[in-house]
This record gives C-alpha cells, structure tokens and sequence, in this order.
C-alpha cells in the first residue's frame, strides 16, 4: 500500500503538470530572447617569421606561441607550461629572445620573428643546433627548440655587453664563462636534465671551457 504522505489527488497531479509546463515554457521563451553571440572581431598583424613575411587575421587574444604554431603550422616551437615558465617556447624577435606564450601575436606588428626551424634545417644545421648534437644536449628534445634559441641569443647577448646577476663587476664587459651561460640559459628548463651537455655545447660555440 502506497504512504499516505505520498498520495496525490488527480486534480493536485494535474495541477503539478500545468505548473511544470508554464515554468517550461517561460525559460524557453527566455533562452529564446538572450541576444545572439557577438563574434570576436578579429585583426590584422604582419610580422616577418624566418625571411618570410607573413599577414595573419587573428583573435586579438591569440598569442605569438600560438600564431606561430596553429596559424603558420611552425610547430618546432614548444608549449610546455603556457605560462612564461619553462622557456619551451622561446624564440627570437627582433634579435632577442622572448617567450612565445607572454606575448600577443598582435603585438608583434612590423617585427622579425626567428624559429628553430629558421635557425637551421637537419641538412643545414645553425652551428649551435650541430654542437647540441654533438655533445647530446637533449633526451626527449621538447625543450630542445627553445635552448637552443636561448642559447643563441645569449651569445649574442654577452657579445653586446649586456650584463647578467651572475656578474660580479656589472661595468665590466660580461664573458661567456660557464657560470655566466648557467645562469642566463636558468629560464630555460629541461625535465629530462641535459643541463651539463647543454653547458658543454655552448662552451663550443663560444670558445671558452665551463
Ligand atoms: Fe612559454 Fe613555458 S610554454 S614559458
Ligand atoms: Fe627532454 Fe629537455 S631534453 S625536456
């Protein structure tokens, strides 16, 4: 036999029903009037990336990372954390490098973007990418595009004279000693710990021992 407290009249049953269907029928008709989804306006960015010049459309918020990856299909470049801090990104604006994933590809208007792949190709290796294959500065290489970008860039940046923390006399013309390519090559992170061989194939390059 069925609780008492659970027994329903027909005309109580059939009153639910009316009420469910009103309260139906008015979020339907609520649903119906939200305006429609405005579409993301989208821009227009022209960059140079590896000696080609490049006009891409774009969501605004889309970064150079991903530009550069979905866009143009230059899928060398890593994503490792998105976040500005694993460096699997990194590649080289302007003559300086700079991690893909912090920057908007809107940005970068005007700009020279180099990639690994525009660094060298496996028949025409960048001398940094032959000296990483030499001293085994890599294991399952996702990080390796980014090193080695960051390890030509830094190069570059101890040829200019820019200055380091690992610097004990900061007016005097920075070297490339190990502790110095150690500590400028520190953002860039490899979980499967190349470090020393990295070390090594930087010292190659640059001619001095770590
Ligand atoms: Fe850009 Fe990690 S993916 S720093
Ligand atoms: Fe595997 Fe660096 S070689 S993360």
């Amino acid at each position: 036999m069925a609780s008492k407290t659970f027994q329903l009249s027909r005309r109580e049953m059939l009153m639910s029903s009316a009420t469910t269907a009103a309260v139906s029928t008015i979020v339907s008709e609520t649903a119906d009037a939200a305006p429609p989804m405005k579409a993301v306006p989208t821009y227009k960015a022209a960059m140079t990336v590896n000696g080609k010049p490049h006009r891409l459309t774009l969501d605004p918020r889309t970064t150079l990372l991903d530009a550069l990856r979905e866009h143009l299909h230059l899928t060398g470049t890593k994503k490792g954390c998105d976040h500005g801090q694993c460096g699997a990104c990194t590649v080289i604006v302007n003559g300086e490098r700079i991690n893909a994933c912090l920057s908007l590809a809107v940005q970068h208007e005007g700009d020279v973007v180099t990639t690994i792949e525009g660094l060298g190709t496996p028949e025409r290796m960048h001398p940094m990418q032959a000296a990483f294959v030499k001293h085994d500065g890599y294991q399952c290489g996702y990080c390796t595009p980014g090193q080695i970008c960051s390890a030509v860039s830094v190069l570059e940046e101890i040829k200019r004279g820019i200055p380091s923390h690992a610097q004990a006399d900061l007016m005097a013309a920075p070297q490339p000693t190990g502790v110095e390519l150690r500590e400028r090559m520190s953002g860039n992170i490899c979980r499967c710990g190349a470090y020393s061989n990295i070390a090594d194939a930087m010292a190659e390059i640059s001619g001095v021992r770590t």
